[in-house]
C-alpha cells in the first residue's frame, strides 16, 4: 500500500503532463523515458513482482473465496495490460524520435490508459483484495512475507544495472 501511494504521485504528475502535451502539441521524450523507467522498474518489476511472486503465490496454497480467486486473476490481467501499455509507450517514443509525429498521439493514449487503469486497480487491492485475503495468514506468516518482500526488493537494483550493462553491450 505504501508503494501505491508513490504510484499515485506519479499518476498525478502524468495527468499534469498530458494536459501540457495536448496544449503544446508536443511530447517531452525525456519525461516519457522517466515514466517508462518508473512503470518498468518500480510499478511492474518491484511492485507487481512482489504481488505476483510472493503474495499471490502464497495465496494459491490458501482456501480463498471464489470471489477473491476471480479478483486475483483480474488483478494479474491488469498487470499484463499495464505492461503492454508501457511497452507500447516505449515503442511509440522510438518512432516519435525517428520523426513519426503520429506517435505523439499514441504516447498520450498509452499514458491516459495507465492513468485510467491504476486508480481502480489500486482501489481493488487496497479496499478489497488485501484486507479480505490478509486473514488467510497468521502473524508469523505475515512477518515472513515482509521478510520475503525485503529480500525481493534488495535484488532489483542489481538486476536493473546488470540489465543496463547487457543492453549497452548489445548496442
Ligand atoms: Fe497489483
Ligand atoms: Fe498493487
Amino acid at each position: 500500500m505504501i508503494e501505491h501511494r508513490v504510484t499515485e504521485k506519479m499518476l498525478a504528475i502524468i495527468n499534469e503532463q498530458i494536459d501540457k502535451m495536448e496544449r503544446d502539441k508536443k511530447v517531452d521524450s525525456v519525461f516519457v523515458d522517466a515514466v517508462v523507467d518508473f512503470f518498468e522498474t518500480y510499478a511492474d518489476r518491484t511492485h507487481h513482482g512482489k504481488e505476483e511472486d510472493v503474495l499471490f503465490r502464497e495465496l494459491e496454497g490458501k482456501n480463498m473465496s471464489d470471489k477473491n480467486t476471480a479478483l486475483m486473476k483480474e488483478l494479474i490481467e491488469e498487470h499484463k495490460s499495464a505492461r503492454t501499455a508501457t511497452l507500447r509507450l516505449k515503442e511509440a517514443k522510438k518512432e516519435y524520435l525517428k520523426g513519426d509525429d503520429k506517435a505523439a498521439g499514441t504516447m498520450i493514449g498509452q499514458l491516459q490508459f495507465l492513468t485510467n487503469l491504476y486508480p481502480e486497480h489500486i482501489m481493488k487491492e487496497d479496499k478489497i483484495f488485501f484486507p479480505e485475503t490478509e486473514n488467510h495468514f497468521t502473524t508469523s506468516e505475515l512477518d515472513e512475507m515482509l521478510r520475503k518482500f525485503t529480500e525481493f526488493d534488495s535484488r532489483i537494483i542489481h538486476e536493473k544495472y546488470n540489465n543496463l550493462i547487457n543492453n549497452l553491450k548489445e548496442r
